[in-house]
């Protein structure tokens, strides 16, 4: 498959026929954390973004919450409030205000190891991101309903194998009672037996087919498996991968330690039609959000609410926009468009 780009000098040529990983029970052992990710169903990348640049991450991150002056100072963690802040839910979840492309966003997005995982993954350099939420999960918050867990897959149970890698860069430090990521290791690969035995079980509720839900009889029979969950720890700079049918959720923080997370989730850009690739160029345009999947079959809006009202402090634009170079332009797949 050849397409032409738009606005490079030379149109760029995306090589279909990747060789990438098949988490399957099939792929060579590689001496690196790409076992640990056929084996579990995740993997911790060390160091993926280098500390002094995550710090700065963090900082960007929290200047931009104190930028909505309603009264959050990072110095005292008793303005937590959500009158003193953008609107954040329970999970920790930023999607609106244009946050998902503001500068420090996009300089996540294009940090040379978080992309290179992702090259090695799916052995293409020719690949698109999502335009995800930021996580700002801040510990012991009783003004918003509390986090109650929703293991789920981010996959359509009809579509099965390894489809989608998802992935999140860790900004503070995450020990093992500071909120986030959880999984259930090594469940991925019984992923298609656990449809077959819940085929029948009616599904609970969600908005997309590529999420599903799992159950209370579900949650124990991962249980009668032998299959064990597992709170992820990280340092600032980490980069965690998981693939998408490894059952997920995220816990709050326990401690005084606040949890920032920026999801970074890329796939070929050859897994993207022209028409996913139109619509992933207006969001980027509009400065809108999608969900993980970096095809944008979902587009997220930036008018969030404060109770029943639009939010007063609602963003169209970042304050701080990107100025993304040519690699993490490439990102946008805007290049990979046809004429
Ligand atoms: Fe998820």
């Amino acid at each position: 498959m050849s397409v032409t780009a738009t606005n490079t000098v030379a149109p760029l040529t995306v090589v279909a026929t990747s060789e990438g990983l098949k988490i399957d029970g099939t792929d060579p052992k590689y001496g690196d954390w790409r076992d640990d990710l056929v084996r579990d169903g995740y993997a911790v990348i060390k160091g993926a973004v280098p500390k002094e640049r995550a710090g700065k991450y963090a900082d960007a991150m929290f200047s931009w919450l104190e930028g909505f002056d309603l009264g959050f100072n990072r110095n005292d963690l008793s303005t937590v409030h959500r009158d003193n802040l953008p609107w954040i839910d329970q999970k920790g979840m930023c999607l609106q205000y244009a946050v998902t492309h503001e500068d420090f966003a996009w300089a996540i997005r294009g940090e040379p190891g978080v992309v290179a995982a992702f090259e090695k993954v799916y052995d293409t350099k020719d690949l698109i991101v999502s335009f995800d939420a930021i996580n700002f999960g801040f510990p012991n918050r009783t003004d918003i309903p509390k986090n109650v867990p929703w293991p789920h897959q981010d996959q359509d149970p009809l579509k099965p194998g390894f489809r989608c890698l998802q992935g999140l860069v860790n900004l503070l430090p995450n020990g093992p009672d500071d909120g986030g990521l959880i999984v259930c290791k090594g469940a991925h690969l019984v992923s298609e037996e656990y449809h077959r035995v819940f085929k029948d079980e009616p599904r609970i509720p969600a908005w997309t087919n590529e999420w599903f839900g799992f159950t209370d009889n579900g949650m124990k029979w991962l249980e009668i498996q032998g299959y064990e969950w597992e709170k992820v720890c990280a340092d600032p700079g980490d980069l965690l991968v998981w693939d998408s049918r490894t059952p997920h959720y995220n816990l709050s923080s326990k401690t005084q330690q606040p949890r920032f997370a920026a999801y970074t989730c890329y796939m070929p850009v050859a897994h993207a039609t022209q028409e996913d690739l139109e619509r992933k160029k207006d969001a980027f345009e509009r400065f809108v959000g999608t969900t993980h999947w970096p095809n944008a079959r979902h587009v997220g809006s930036n008018v969030a609410k404060r109770g029943e009202e639009d939010d007063p402090h609602n963003r169209l634009e970042p304050v701080n926009k990107p100025a993304l170079d040519e690699r993490t332009f490439k990102l946008t797949g805007i290049p990979y468009m046809a004429e």
